[in-house]
This record gives structure tokens, sequence and C-alpha cells, in this order.
């Protein structure tokens, strides 16, 4: 099976940040046919329908990114029951110009951790109405993580706890299946396409 690609995008900046650790868990559990690109996000200035038409190399960097990603996983922290904002202004720049949007027809899986109860699920029921309009495809299911205790997930990405172990790892197959098939799909059109022609 060939290599697909999805870009990895942690919604926070903390260096010690929870998301990334289990963003580097859930690369860990993919199966070796996922190759992982991290992209930065925190370096590009707030959204701004002044720069469009001189776009900042730090946005040009990013949407690239995205474009030629297969798919995309979000790690998003919850912060006032909603995404942060260094994740929502991504998405900004990403969806504009409309003709241009990079999230349109993606596959795109959403998870994030807080070391409260509910463990993101408020933000991610925002992110996936989010990215819906966007006309990405998200994976179906939720996947949420209430980081208790503190070592649940070491820095590396190591996780300590079979249950979460369990969930994780279903999720990070599921998600490398999906971003497989609507590769594999793409392609056939692509094909089909040419016979056509
Ligand atoms: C501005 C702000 C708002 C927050 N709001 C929430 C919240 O609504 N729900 C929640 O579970 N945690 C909330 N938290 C706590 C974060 O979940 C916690 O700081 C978490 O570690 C952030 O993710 P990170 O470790 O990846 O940076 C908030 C934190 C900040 C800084």
């Amino acid at each position: 099976m060939s290599q697909t690609t999805i870009a990895m995008l942690v919604g926070s900046l903390r260096e010690d940040s929870l998301n990334a650790r289990l963003a580097r868990a859930i690369e860990k559990l993919s199966p070796e046919t996922t190759a992982f690109e991290w992209v930065e996000i925190g370096d590009m200035p707030f959204y701004n329908g002044d720069l469009e038409g001189q776009r900042p190399e730090s946005v040009t960097a990013f949407t690239a990114a995205i474009k030629r990603a297969d798919g995309v996983c979000m790690v998003t922290p919850e912060y006032n029951r909603s995404i942060s904002a260094v994740l929502k202004n991504a998405i900004d720049w990403g969806s504009k110009p409309m003709e241009n949007n990079v999230w349109r027809d993606k596959p795109v899986g959403i998870t994030g951790t807080s070391p409260g109860a509910l463990g993101t699920a408020l933000a991610q029921q925002h992110l996936r109405q989010i990215m819906a309009i966007q006309g990405a495809h998200v994976l179906p299911g939720e996947v949420y993580l209430s980081f208790q205790p503190d070592t649940l997930i070491t820095p590396a990405g190591e996780i300590t706890q079979d249950s979460a172990k369990g969930f994780l790892d279903d999720f990070a197959r599921r998600l490398a299946a999906y971003v497989e098939n609507h590769a594999a799909f793409l392609a056939s059109r692509v094909e089909s396409d040419s016979v056509s022609a």
C-alpha cells in the first residue's frame, strides 16, 4: 500500500502542551503507511483581508502544507468551551479566498485533551461545526481524553493507561484508513477522467 501524508495541527503553542503529547501518541500508534507532517500554526499574523494579494510567507507555507497533505489531524485544546484562537486563525487563513479553500474535500480527524472531565468534547463539537462549513470530510465519532493523571501520556507520547491506549489506537487506525480510502478514491477518479478524455 502506498504512503499517505497527514498534516498534524496542534492547537496549543505551549512547550509542554498536553495536546502535543496526544498528537505524538497518535503518530506513534498510526500504521507505517501513514507519514505525519507537523505543520506550524503559531507564526501567522491574525487574519486580515488587507493582506490578501500579498500573503505572508508563513501563511503560504501553511496553506501549501495543507494542500499537499492527503488528510489532516487536528488536536485541539478547549479554551472557554471552544477551540484556541491560534487554531481558528489557521482555519480562517486556509478558508480564504473561497475558490482556494484548502479544507474543501479534505479528510480531517479531530481529537483533543484537557485535564477537565469533558476533555475537549465541547471544543470538538464547535470544531466539527466549523469544518463542516468548510466542506471538509470529518471522521465520524468523538474521541476526547480527560488528561488525568498528568502522567497519562509522557512528553514523548507514550501512553501509560491501557484503556486510553485502546481508544486512541482505534482513532489512529480509523483516521489512517479514512485518509487512505479518500486518497484511493481521488486516484481512481483521476484515472477514470483520463480514460474518458
Ligand atoms: C484561556 C483558557 C481557557 C480554558 N478553557 C477551558 C475549557 O473551557 N475547558 C477545559 O476543559 N479546559 C479549559 N482550559 C484548560 C486547558 O484545557 C488546559 O490549560 C490545557 O492544558 C490546555 O491544553 P495544552 O496543555 O495542550 O496547552 C482553558 C485554558 C485556558 C488557557
